[in-house]
């Protein structure tokens, strides 16, 4: 039998010798399921040709390797794409559509959200956003039942009843008490069975909603997001009937498939656009850490615009730029290589890793001490404490102008790159770098 190495002796394999003392023991490679096994490769891969160095190895990855990720990958979710979204995710992509001239318009322009999620929270943001446009959110699945309990945790249940999906509050407390999958997974059927006889027009396409104890079930809760300027279609994007789109969002979706499908979808995709239509196609975190392609519908096909990415993709406590379902994911190999030429630029590199520590250390995520490695407070952030002192570090990095100084070394590598309507780091891709 295979033995599988230690995480130290894989991190020393890819990255170089220092492994943290301090962080030893804290991935179990063997105790992880396979597809997270798989992914801690990939994320080694690309910090290598990142450049990315052990010494920014901290215990905020780590704790994302080990615990996280074997929670969100498909393999969790018995091998289905969760629906995985949240409010906000997309505002910089909206501001971005918002910098762009799409011409005179003769009717009203086409907006699709392709694989919304569900709730489909981002997609009513960019409806609430854009009120003069037609908004479609199109998923393969949205779940017919929704339980909401009473500390902001929701579980989606299918027609038939079959437990779908479970998202956690973003309450930390309350996190710790569900990282048991299979309690909570009880724990929401139970809640499940007692509210369903409450429901009175099942057999009606209606959203009803019951409530016991605080609990709450939602049957066709799709429909609550419908508004003036937004519908939903349950569809697989290979079956959509054509939408003369002017825009075509895809995000965090394409990370799931692999070469051959993103094809396939890309070919589709460019059947929905309208001449000088956009399609929009990355991957994100709750709005930060993004990458994303631009893709122009031509009289004569579809044609790569730009790739860009948000500057906190260079951070030393940033996970998206290691986030892959399958390996070779163009958009991160690129990603990888851009920062790589950002990391060797040594004395760009110097100041903005300095300036970064500085930042960190006085908003408390963390402290770069003797011994070179960041080391963090006892207690753990709550996340949405996380993302706002984030939002203020990535503020001040890009007021610094980080933004424009990439941009330069950037230039200075031979590459075409500017700063684009959404504020994030924008490339002309080499050919063939990405499809
Ligand atoms: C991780 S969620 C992304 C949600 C949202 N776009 C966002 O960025 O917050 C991925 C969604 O893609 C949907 N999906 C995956 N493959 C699809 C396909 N072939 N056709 C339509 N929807 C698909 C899944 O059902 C899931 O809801």
């Amino acid at each position: 039998m295979e033995t599988i190495p230690s995480f130290e002796t894989l991190a020393e394999k890819f990255l170089g010798t220092g492994f943290p003392p301090h962080l030893s023991g804290a991935v179990s490679l063997a105790e992880l399921p396979p597809d997270t096994q798989g992914f801690v490769l990939r994320v080694l891969d690309l910090m290598k040709r990142s450049k990315y160095c052990l010494t920014e190895f901290n215990p905020v990855l780590l704790r994302w390797l080990s615990v996280t990720i074997p929670g969100i990958l498909p393999g969790a979710w018995g091998g289905r794409i969760p629906p995985i979204t949240a409010s906000a995710r997309h505002r910089k992509l909206d501001d971005y559509l918002a910098g762009q001239d799409f011409g005179p318009n003769k009717g009203q322009n086409i907006f699709v959200d392709m694989g919304c999620g569900f709730p489909p929270l981002t997609t009513a943001d960019t409806a609430g956003r854009f009120p003069g446009w037609k908004i479609y959110g199109v998923d393969r699945s949205f779940a017919d039942y929704v339980v909401y309990d009473t500390r902001g945790n929701y579980a989606c249940f299918s027609r038939e009843g079959e437990f779908l999906y479970f998202q956690p509050s973003m309450d930390l407390a309350v996190r710790a008490r569900y990282s048991d999958p299979r309690g909570t997974k009880n724990r929401f059927n139970q809640l499940f069975t007692d509210l369903l006889p409450l429901l009175r027009n099942i057999n009606i396409r209606t959203s009803e909603t019951v409530e016991k104890d605080g609990n709450k079930l939602i049957h066709h809760h799709i429909l609550d997001f419908e508004t003036r300027n937004l519908r939903f279609i349950k569809s697989d994007i290979m079956d959509l009937k054509p939408m003369a789109a002017k825009v075509f969002r895809c995000m965090n979706v394409f990370v799931y498939f692999t070469r051959d499908i993103k094809k396939k979808v890309l070919g589709q995709i460019k059947n929905h656009l309208k001449n000088k239509g956009l399609a929009i196609i990355g991957t994100n975190s709750f709005g930060i850490q993004s990458r994303y392609a631009v893709y122009k519908k031509e009289s004569n096909g579809l044609f790569l615009r730009e790739f860009a990415f948000s500057l906190d993709n260079l951070g030393h406590i940033s996970l998206m730029p290691w986030f892959t379902v399958h390996g070779n994911d163009p958009e991160a190999i690129l990603l990888a290589k851009l920062s790589h030429t950002i990391r060797s630029h040594a004395c760009f590199w110097a100041q903005f890793s300095r300036h970064l520590d500085q930042l960190m250390e006085s908003h408390g995520f963390c402290k770069r001490k003797p011994d070179g490695f960041l080391h963090f407070p006892n207690q753990e952030m709550l996340p949405n404490d996380f993302l706002e002192k984030n939002g203020l570090v990535w503020r001040e990095m890009e007021e610094k102008g980080y933004t424009k100084g990439t941009i330069d070394v950037l230039s200075k590598a031979g590459y075409e790159a500017w700063i684009n309507s959404a504020g994030d780091i924008a490339i002309q891709p080499p050919v063939g770098a990405l499809s």
